[in-house]
């Protein structure tokens, strides 16, 4: 089945997209993206909320993932009042979790021991995917003129932008601690 890489590996490597997806009208492109960010935000929650659990010999990394997790919270609020506002409901996304699922899992599989240096590279990894999926939305709102989709498409990117960035700050000083203690310190 198609899962997120699928996607994006279809998307860039076929020229001509089969018959079926290119008839698809921009409203419906729009209403299937707006479903699959919420889903992606519904998966966000989960690893932030998961993965601040598990750092609690971190609380400064914690307290920023748990600060984003709020924003990840009102952000899911947001793209749903874009989904309902547009005449669609979130209650058949359920399906669409399987698209974002897969790298969640992916990502956070692999905590045990160095799961802060895990837990910054799943951060950062879902926050760029996030960018680049609000990037596209906010393409798609604007083909069809929906001015207040964008507008909350450019909060989120703001959002998304600034936590990429804070993570990638860390990656390099929380590397270099995590090297230099016991390895009795994981949480
Ligand atoms: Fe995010």
């Amino acid at each position: 089945m198609a899962g997120t890489g699928v996607w994006a590996v279809r998307s860039l490597t076929v020229a001509k997209p089969p018959v079926e997806e290119a008839m698809v009208a921009p409203e419906e492109r729009l209403m299937q993206w707006l479903r699959d960010a919420h889903a992606m935000e519904e998966q966000a929650e989960r690893m932030l909320s998961g993965t601040a659990q598990r750092l609690r010999a971190w609380p400064e990394i914690r307290l920023r993932l748990v600060k984003h997790l709020e924003e990840t919270r009102r952000q899911s609020i947001a793209i749903q009042g874009c989904i309902e506002r547009r005449g669609g409901r979130v209650s058949i996304v359920k399906d669409l979790f399987a698209r974002t699922t897969g790298l969640a899992q992916a990502l956070s599989a692999h905590l045990v021991g160095d799961e802060v240096v895990k837990g910054l590279l799943a951060v950062y990894t879902f926050e760029q995917m996030e960018i680049a999926s609000y990037t596209i939305l906010r393409v798609a709102a604007e083909r069809v003129g929906d001015s207040e989709t964008m507008a909350v498409c450019d909060s989120i990117i703001a959002e998304e932008r600034a936590m990429a960035a804070w993570a990638q700050e860390q990656l390099e000083p929380t590397t270099r601690q995590y090297l230099s203690q016991a390895p009795s310190w994981a949480a």
